[in-house]
């Protein structure tokens, strides 16, 4: 890649339920990371709520945005270009980015690049990996999506496979809700597997005809509750630590075996991880483990920037400034916005 001038981009992300700014240099330099989440919000109903998210966003954006450019000490005018998330994800909480976004850079003369959020997850990559360079191979696993991505170049994906269902983080969550551990459970079930026993219990699973690397976690979901169900009818006990090691060792299993797949069909020596769902310490240590024995280059973004954060929304809003991306002000928020499409 080619030298470039200093580039920073003011990032923004609100697709789901945190609100979240960014300044970030070239790319790759972090220069603030500003994350408002509104987890304990939506504990209370078990999930995220959309109404909620959006009256939260309106009311942190202008918040965030000013912390963002505080800590990473710039104003407006050191700003070369303003990146928004415009989808996919809840549309009202997706638009109050976008206007809010809108709203910056036509004040402040600056050109609006619009982000895909899963063009974001993998990016994150970029932040810590300097070294790391197009082509890869990219799991994301997030709590909306599960796909096995082909990263041909920066901005050029190829989707290899998807979930046919449930995403891989959504599974965890509704798992969690089953053994009383609450929301968000992907975090949970991580931290009480490390106390169970990973053979308990044998769970299902699924490989799908003719589609080697799509995913389902639906089934496997299913046998956890009736799993459950049948003890509580029997008047059994169950460990709840069985249960969550069982279970994720079902879902590392089968994303490890098939991201390899991919990988050696299509001849990647660099594989990396991101989505909520990268944060697992058993998908991380089995994800490493696989890669070092096939010789294929591990890469993986810290916790901070594997969950929704406006770094990544910068990161992949540099790559796509380079490209020429520009939107025009009637940019609007596209809940199901495919990823490749601009
Ligand atoms: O990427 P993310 O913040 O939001 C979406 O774009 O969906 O992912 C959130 C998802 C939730 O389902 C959460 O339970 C899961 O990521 N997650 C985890 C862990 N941390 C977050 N799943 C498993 N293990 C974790 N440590
Ligand atoms: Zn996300």
């Amino acid at each position: 890649m080619k030298e470039i001038r200093n580039i920073n981009i003011l990032a923004i992300e609100s697709s789901c339920d945190e609100t979240a700014a960014a300044v970030v240099h070239n790319g790759r330099e972090v220069l603030s990371n500003v994350i408002s989440s509104q987890i304990d919000l939506h504990k209370l109903y078990g999930g995220v709520v959309p109404e909620i998210a959006s009256r939260k966003h309106i009311e942190k954006i202008n918040q965030v945005i000013e912390e963002a450019l505080k800590e990473a000490e710039v104003t407006l005018s050191d700003l070369d270009a303003v990146a928004v998330t415009y989808g996919p994800g809840l549309v009202g909480a997706l638009l109050v980015g976008v206007a809010e976004a809108k709203a910056i850079a036509y004040a402040a003369g600056l050109p609006l690049v619009g982000v895909h959020h899963i063009e974001g997850h993998i990016s994150a990559n970029y932040i810590e990996n300097p070294e790391l360079e197009p082509p890869f191979l990219c799991l994301v696993a997030s709590g909306g999506h599960t796909h096995l991505v082909c990263v041909k170049d920066y901005g050029k994906y190829e989707i290899l496979g998807r979930t046919r269902d449930d995403a891989a983080g959504e599974a965890y969550d509704k798992v969690a809700r089953a053994i009383g551990l609450g929301y968000p459970g992907g975090p949970k079930i991580d931290r009480i597997a490390r106390e169970g026993n990973p053979d308990a219990v044998k769970f299902p699973k699924a490989n799908i005809d003719g589609a080697k690397y799509d995913f389902s976690f639906s089934g496997l979901k299913s046998a956890v509750l009736n799993y459950i169900n049948g003890c509580k009818m029997k008047g059994e006990n169950f460990d709840p630590a069985d249960i969550a090691a069982s279970f994720q060792k079902a879902v590392v299993e089968v994303l490890v075996e098939k991201s390899m797949q991919a990988a050696e069909d299509y001849g990647m020596h660099k594989f990396a991880i991101a989505g909520g769902v990268a944060s697992n310490t058993a998908l991380r240590s089995a994800m490493e483990q696989a890669c070092a024995m096939r010789g294929i280059q591990f890469y993986h973004p810290s916790p901070i920037y594997c969950t929704d954060n406006a770094a990544m929304i910068g990161a992949a809003g540099f790559y796509e400034y380079l490209a020429g991306t520009r939107h025009g002000w009637d940019l609007n928020a596209v809940p199901n916005l495919k990823l490749g499409e601009r």
